[in-house]
């Protein structure tokens, strides 16, 4: 078989089950002459590199002036990746239109809340509503896939850029209109809306759809039931526009993947991924270490973690492709941080570790010119002769070895919701407390279990959870009646169920559930709380177990006496006395209530009883300093495990683990020494 036959047959079922960790990144050969093309394509051999991502930002190349395009440069460059056998994510060129477009069509450029127009001149400047600019991008796109569907180098297609990113929300009036069709769709009738949104309240009852708007600046709080849906809308006015170029490949270009690089990191929370999850045919998303994270509690590692398990829940356990992360330094963070000796490796294979089978950087060679000239690259500034470079080729040669876990699955115990939705709905106006942050709740208990070496799932709310021991449920203030009753079923059927503070609290439309909180798990909980009392910031409350709380608690009455034991009481401030944290009995498990913000070392004691009543084993090595994942695969041959240790401590880990490590690719047996910055995966055996 010619190699361009085996990159054809290999790629096109991406991600691939056999052969390597695929590697490689973001190519912008537009940036460069093209004799620096040549060069790349011999070092990105050298390297390792076996895919690139090619024309994300290539539109005004791609199609110079309205309905002139213009193929050859990249029909060159397609051709030296083909010969050196190297599989392209083919984007489709259509995040940034060129300036062409939005002198002609200004309409399609964003506007702002306050009504002020955006300006082209960076990126991503269009509307998520806008008709020409869907019109235009699936038109770029079919040219594309008639272009390029046969390529030997085609392996995957690469829809857009990033959606959300730079250009969400968008209040203009062609989103208006867009905000208005949606609800009419969504509610059927104006009665529906108004009951949906409370207009009862503050006289603002709508008598004609023309009279719906999206949410601008008003004098007071706006309508929750509106704030809520513009959120949701404005996800799914962008799922259209990717569905619209998606469904064009799928005609145009038959057995090809597609997928669109979602950001599941911390501090971008504007799409509701679950639903964007559906529609990719497989998942990719990028990630990048944050140093101030919006949940500033939690260490960038265990950020990281995170989101590479919020990205294989989305991919409902399934592999998926880590598109972008970076060599080293951003050029977006206030103070760009450099990576230290040995953290790329620690990185990428924390992302594999966590079910990653590819890893993408942004970008190949670092750009000599424009807005992102001092964001790190495998290539840097300082050339081929440089640590990043040779740190690069490094990984290349460990991804390799890596091939023979391809497609295994990560073993978790427990599972822990995360919906987007019911973040929004958190966090929006006039609520008890604008300290609560969902994303900070569910980000503190997450790397309280990653510190005791358990594997979390991250997963939306109707994912199956049927298979875990614990299942967490952090602040899930808004809930459906359909997660309720699943998260009780685990509880019945044995696992232990941990529910936060403020959960519960509303149905779909914002509304409260009425008789008490936490209305969606009062039964469950054996609890009824009549009064939250969220604390100021700085001030805290003590436990009679010795821990401690700050802000929230809530005024709670036990209901369930028979089956509820109090954990720990309140043992000052105005609750004194009164129960904090609470634990029922529900058929084979158990269902937790913790109704403050514990601090540090009463999270990890409460994690800790959850993993110990319901048997899940961490292997806990140097309290946390070793992050320790599994993978598992079963074939023809039977079960497979690997096992990842990543030392991110500053002492010697001992390890007992006999196996064969494909980063050193060196038999390990019986105790042996992980060195601090070290990383290992073990296959085990
Ligand atoms: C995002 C984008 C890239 C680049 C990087 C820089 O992930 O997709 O084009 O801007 O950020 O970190
Ligand atoms: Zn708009």
């Amino acid at each position: 078989m010619s190699p361009q036959a085996t990159t054809l047959s290999l790629m096109r079922s991406w991600p691939t089950d056999d052969g390597v960790v695929a590697l490689g990144g973001d190519y912008n050969p537009e940036q460069w002459p093209q004799e620096v093309w040549r060069h790349d394509v011999d070092l990105m051999t050298r390297a390792g590199v076996t895919f690139v991502t090619l024309g994300v930002f290539s539109w005004s190349w791609l199609e110079p002036e309205p309905g002139r395009y213009e193929f050859g440069w990249l029909d060159e460059v397609m051709d030296l990746l083909a010969d050196a056998s190297i599989a392209v994510d083919l984007a489709t060129g259509t995040a940034s239109p060129p300036p062409w477009f939005s002198h002609r069509y200004p309409e399609s450029l964003p506007v702002t809340r306050e009504g002020v127009r955006l300006a082209p001149g960076s990126r991503q400047a269009w509307c998520p509503s806008s008709p020409v600019f869907l019109q235009h991008a699936t038109a770029l796109t079919e040219q594309m896939a008639r272009r390029y569907h046969d390529h030997p180098a085609l392996a995957l297609w690469h829809v857009s850029n990033e959606y959300g990113c730079h250009h969400l929300p968008c209040w203009c009036d062609v989103c208006a209109a867009g905000f208005r069709d949606w609800l009419q769709e969504r509610y059927q009738s104006l009665e529906g809306l108004n009951d949906a949104w409370g207009t009862a309240f503050w006289s603002q009852r709508y008598t004609e759809w023309e009279q719906v708007c999206v949410p601008r600046a008003t004098p007071a709080f706006g309508n929750p039931g509106q704030a809520l849906d513009f959120w949701r809308y404005g996800s799914a006015a962008l799922l259209r526009q990717f569905t619209a170029e998606r469904d064009v490949l799928h005609r145009l270009s038959p057995g090809v993947p597609v997928t669109t690089n979602f950001m599941t990191m911390d501090h971008f929370r504007l799409l509701e991924y679950a639903e964007w999850a559906k529609e990719v045919d497989v998942v990719s998303t990028d990630h990048y270490v944050v140093h101030a994270s919006a949940s500033t509690s939690v260490d960038p590692r265990a950020e990281l973690a995170f989101a590479a398990d919020l990205t294989r829940g989305l991919s409902g356990g399934r592999p998926w492709m880590l598109m972008e992360h970076s060599t080293s330094a951003t050029n977006w963070q206030p103070v760009n941080e450099a990576k230290v000796d040995g953290q790329l490796l620690r990185d990428s294979l924390t992302h594999v570790a966590r079910g990653a089978d590819t890893l993408g950087f942004f970008q190949w060679r670092a750009s000599q010119a424009g807005a992102e000239k001092f964001h790190s690259a495998m290539v840097p500034h300082a050339g081929p002769d440089s640590q990043v470079f040779r740190e690069v080729t490094r990984l290349g040669e460990v991804c390799a070895r890596l091939g023979e876990l391809v497609g295994s699955r990560v073993l978790a115990d427990v599972a822990l919701i995360w919906d987007y939705t019911s973040a929004w709905a958190c966090g929006l106006d006039a609520h008890p407390s604008v300290l609560v942050d969902a994303g900070t709740v569910a980000h503190e208990l997450h790397a309280s279990l990653r510190e005791q070496g358990v594997t979390v799932d991250v997963v939306p709310p109707h994912a199956d959870l049927a298979s875990y021991a614990v299942v967490v449920v952090p602040t899930l203030y808004l809930c459906d009646t359909a997660t309720a009753a699943a998260v009780a079923a685990a509880a019945e059927s044995g696992a232990q169920v941990l529910v936060t503070y403020f959960s519960g609290i509303v149905d779909e439309q914002d509304h409260i559930r009425l008789g008490g909180y936490p209305g969606a798990f009062r039964e469950l909980l054996g609890v009824r709380v009549q009064e939250f009392h969220p604390l100021p910031l700085g001030s805290c409350v003590a436990l009679d177990d010795g821990s401690t709380g700050t802000l929230w608690t809530e005024a709670m009455d036990v209901v369930d006496v028979a089956a509820t034991e109090v954990v720990a009481r309140y043992a000052d401030g105005s609750l004194t006395g009164g129960p904090a944290l609470t634990r029922r009995r529900v058929g084979h498990g158990a269902a937790w209530y913790s109704t403050t913000r514990l601090d540090r070392s009463g999270t990890s004691a409460l994690t800790r009883r959850l993993c110990e009543a319901s048997g899940v084993v961490a292997p806990v090595t140097n309290d946390g300093a070793v992050e320790v994942v599994r993978r598992r695969l079963v074939d023809d041959d039977g079960a497979h495990t690997w096992r990842f240790l990543i030392n991110h401590g500053r002492e010697n880990a001992a390890v007992d683990l006999p196996g064969h490590d494909l980063v050193t690719d060196r038999r390990v047996d019986g105790a042996w020494t992980l060195e601090p910055g070290d990383v290992a995966v073990v296959r085990e055996g």
